[in-house]
C-alpha cells in the first residue's frame, strides 16, 4: 500500500475529480439540451399573435412559506395581511397559490414542533379580514410544517382542515377556465402522513398510489392549453417512486415550489430546468424575505417575476419573453416572431407616468396603456430575428417610484443560455439518493478497513517507524483487540441498521428512527434526511473516535499511561487531539439534548445512538488507558526495540 508513488496518487485523484466535474457539467448544464427539446408545434404557427389588446392573457400570484408563528415576529402576519388587502387588490390575480408552510409549528425553543391552533386561527383571521377568499381563487396547500406531529389526516390537530381556505389534502387538478383556453394547475402533495415531528419531516414522499394519481392528473391536463404544477417541496427533496416526480410532470411548462427559503440567503434565486423541459422555480419565503411571485400566461407563453413585498412598480415583460425561461417542448414560441407589440404588465398603487422600452440599449419609445395593467409598444420582430437581445423597461409612477426590469430574448431556436450550476445542483440532484450512496460507502469503507486489519498479519516493525507505519501499526493493534474491534464494528453496524432511538415520533404514537427510514404508527417513511444525519454521525463521530482510540493505543504501546503520556508527548500534539475528541463528545451530548427537545424524554432514554453512545464512549475512553494484556506488553517491547535500532 505504501509503495504507491505520490505522483500516481495525484494523477488518479486528478482524473477522478475531472470525471466527476464532467459528469456534473453534463448533467446540469442546459446547453445542448434545448436543441433536443425543440418540438415543432402546430400551435406555433396559428393565431392568436400577441398584439395590443388585453386578451388571451391572465396572471396569478404565488406566495410560499409564510410560517405564521405565535412566538415570533408579528410583522410576518401584519405585512401578510397588507399583502392580501392592498397588494392583491392592485394586482388582481386570477388565482393565488400558497405553496405550504402556512404556519410555523415550531415550539418556543425553535427545536421542537407541534400544531398550534392559535397560529391557524391567526391565518384564518387574515383570510377573513382581507376577504381574499371572495376576491380571488385562493389555493393554499400544506407544507412540512403544517404536517408536524399529525398522526393521520382525520386527527383533531390537523387544523389545515378547519382553518385553511382550500381545505383539501392530497394531490389535485384545478382547471382555470377562460374564454381563450383552459389552464391546468396540478398540486403535488408530498407531505408525510403520518407526519412526524421535526427534523425527520424535511423531505416529502410520493408513494406508488399517489404517483398513479399524479399520472392520471397529468393525462387529464393534456386537454388544457398549458399546465403548471405546484407543490411545497422542490423535486430534489421528494422521495418518489417510479417513474419519478420529474418524469410525471414532464408535460408541465413549470413546477413552482418553496421550502428552501433561499437557503438562508445562499441562493437568492433558485430556478432551473428539468431534462424534460419543465422549469423548476423555487420561490423565496414570505417568512423572512417577504417574497412573492406574479406569473402570467400571455398567448400561452409563460412568464413570471419574483418580487419583494411593497416594492413598486412591479414590471413583468410578457412579450418578448425571457429566453432563459422558455420551455420549447410546450410553448408556442414562434408567436413572439409574429407578434406586433411588445407587451408589459405594470402594477403600482399610484398612476403610472411612463413606461420606457429599450432594446440593446436603444430607446424604442414609451409603451402605451392598452387596458388594465397592460402596456404595449408596436415593434417589428423581424429586426431581431438573429442572435440574443436585451429588452429593458423603465417605469415611473406618480409617487416618483422608479423600477427597471430587463431580460434576454431571442427569436432563434438554438441559443445557449443556462441556469446557474449551483441552482441546478440544488434543484436537480436527488439529494436522498446521493446521501444514501455516500452513507453506504462510508459504512462499508470503515468496516472493510477494520476487517482487513483484523485478518491480516501484523508485519514486524523494522528500524525507526515513520508516521504511516505507526498509523498502520495502531490500526493493527486496535483491530486485533477484540474489545475495541467489536465495539467499533457494533457502533458502525448499529449506525447502519439499528434503531437510533425509539420514542414518540408523533405525540401518543411510538415509533423508531433508523438510517433507512422512520417507522411510526404502522407506517414506514423512507429514509432521506436520516442518511444525511448518518453521514455526519460517521464522519464526525464514529471515524474520529476510531482514530482517537488508535492514537491512544499507540501511546499505550509506547509504554505510557494516561498521565505519563501527558508528560512525555509534545503538548502541541496531544492537547489538540484530546480537545478535538472532547468537542465531538460535547456535540454528541448536545444531540441528546436536541433529541430531548424534538422527540421527548422517552426517546432520549431509549436512544442507542445518542445517550447510550455517550456512556459507551466514556467507558471505551477509560478502558483504552487502563487495560492490560500480554499483547500490549509485546507491542511495547517491539516498539522499544525498533526505536533503539
Ligand atoms: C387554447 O387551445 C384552444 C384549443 O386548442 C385554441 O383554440 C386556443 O387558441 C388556445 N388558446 C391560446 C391562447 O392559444
Ligand atoms: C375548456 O373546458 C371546457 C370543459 O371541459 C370545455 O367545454 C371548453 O370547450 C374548453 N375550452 C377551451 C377553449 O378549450
Amino acid at each position: 500500500m505504501c509503495f504507491i508513488p505520490g505522483k500516481m496518487l495525484k494523477l488518479v485523484a486528478g482524473l477522478l475529480v475531472g470525471l466527476v466535474l464532467a459528469l456534473i457539467l453534463g448533467t446540469y448544464s442546459s446547453t445542448g439540451r434545448r436543441a433536443q427539446l425543440r418540438v415543432s408545434h402546430g400551435r406555433d404557427l396559428t393565431r392568436p399573435w400577441p398584439g395590443k389588446e388585453l386578451s388571451h392573457i391572465f396572471w396569478a400570484v404565488q406566495v410560499t412559506d409564510i410560517h405564521i408563528s405565535k412566538f415570533l415576529e408579528n410583522e410576518r402576519v401584519s405585512e401578510f395581511e397588507s399583502f392580501c388587502t392592498e397588494s392583491l387588490a392592485i394586482i388582481q390575480p386570477a388565482l393565488v397559490l400558497v405553496t405550504g408552510d402556512l404556519t410555523d409549528g415550531k415550539t418556543k425553543d425553535k427545536l421542537g414542533s407541534d400544531q398550534f391552533e392559535e397560529e391557524w386561527q391567526i391565518y384564518r383571521s387574515v383570510l377573513k379580514k382581507s376577504q381574499i377568499l371572495k376576491k380571488t381563487k385562493w389555493i393554499d396547500i400544506r407544507g412540512n410544517h403544517d404536517s408536524f406531529n399529525i398522526a393521520h389526516l382525520g386527527s383533531t390537530n390537523n387544523y389545515y382542515r378547519k382553518y385553511s381556505g382550500w381545505q383539501k389534502e392530497g394531490s389535485f387538478h384545478y382547471i382555470h377556465q377562460t374564454p381563450f383556453g383552459n389552464y391546468s394547475f396540478i398540486c403535488v402533495d408530498a407531505t408525510l402522513t403520518p407526519g412526524p415531528k421535526r427534523p425527520y419531516n424535511f423531505f416529502g414522499i410520493i408513494k406508488k398510489d399517489q404517483m398513479q394519481k399524479l399520472s392520471t392528473l397529468a393525462a387529464e391536463s393534456l386537454h388544457s392549453n398549458q399546465s403548471v404544477w405546484f407543490g411545497h417541496y422542490p423535486t430534489s427533496t421528494i422521495v418518489s417512486s417510479s417513474p419519478g416526480i420529474r418524469e410525471v410532470m414532464s408535460s408541465a411548462v413549470a413546477y413552482m415550489c418553496g421550502h428552501l427559503h433561499t437557503l438562508g440567503g445562499l441562493a437568492p434565486v433558485l430556478h432551473s430546468q428539468h431534462q424534460q423541459g419543465t422549469l423548476e422555480l423555487e420561490l423565496g419565503d414570505w417568512m423572512k424575505n417577504r417574497r412573492y411571485r406574479i406569473f402570467v400566461f400571455d398567448h400561452d407563453l409563460f412568464s413570471f417575476i419574483d418580487l419583494r413585498h411593497d416594492e413598486w412598480p412591479a414590471i413583468l415583460i410578457t412579450n418578448p419573453k425571457s429566453v432563459l425561461y422558455t420551455n420549447p417542448a410546450v410553448e408556442p414560441l414562434k408567436r413572439i416572431q409574429h407578434s406586433t407589440h411588445i407587451r408589459v404588465l405594470v402594477f403600482s398603487p399610484d398612476p403610472i407616468i411612463s413606461v420606457k422600452v429599450f432594446i440593446d440599449g436603444i430607446e424604442l419609445g414609451d409603451a402605451e396603456n392598452s387596458s388594465g395593467p397592460l402596456y404595449v409598444l408596436e415593434w417589428s420582430a423581424e429586426a431581431y430575428i438573429t442572435g440574443l437581445h436585451e429588452i429593458k423597461v423603465q417605469v415611473k409612477d406618480a409617487a416618483e417610484r422608479k423600477q427597471t426590469r430587463s431580460h434576454l430574448f431571442s427569436l432563434e431556436d438554438d441559443v445557449s443560455v443556462s441556469f446557474s450550476l449551483f441552482s441546478s445542483l440544488i434543484l436537480l440532484t436527488d439529494h436522498y439518493i446521493v446521501a444514501q450512496v455516500l452513507f453506504i460507502v462510508i459504512v462499508l469503507g470503515q468496516l472493510l478497513v477494520l476487517l482487513v486489519f483484523r485478518i491480516r498479519k501484523k508485519p514486524k516493525l523494522r528500524g525507526p517507524p515513520g508516521n504511516f507505519a505507526l498509523a498502520s501499526f495502531s490500526l493493527h493493534v486496535l483491530s486485533k483487540n477484540s474489545v475495541f474491534f467489536y465495539a467499533i464494528v457494533l457502533l458502525t453496524l448499529f449506525t447502519a441498521i439499528g434503531p437510533w432511538f425509539i420514542g414518540e415520533i408523533i405525540d401518543g404514537h411510538m415509533g423508531a428512527c433508523f438510517a433507512f427510514g422512520v417507522i411510526v404508527g404502522g407506517h414506514f417513511l423512507d429514509g432521506s434526511l436520516t442518511y444525511v444525519v448518518g453521514i455526519t454521525q460517521m464522519a464526525f463521530f464514529n471515524i474520529p473516535l476510531t482514530a482517537y482510540l488508535c492514537w491512544c493505543l499507540l501511546c499505550r504501546c509506547k509504554g505510557h499511561g494516561f498521565f505519563s503520556h501527558l508528560r512525555h508527548t509534545k503538548k502541541i500534539v496531544c492537547v489538540p487531539i484530546h480537545f478535538f475528541m472532547f468537542l465531538l463528545l460535547i456535540w454528541q451530548i448536545y444531540s441528546c439534548f436536541f433529541l430531548l427537545l424534538t422527540y421527548g424524554t422517552l426517546a432520549t432514554f431509549l436512544s442507542p445512538m445518542k445517550l447510550w453512545l455517550v456512556v459507551a464512549t466514556l467507558v471505551l475512553g477509560r478502558r483504552v488507558w487502563v487495560f492490560n494484556s500480554p499483547e500490549l506488553r509485546s507491542y511495547v517491547t517491539e516498539l522499544k526495540n525498533c526505536q533503539s535500532t
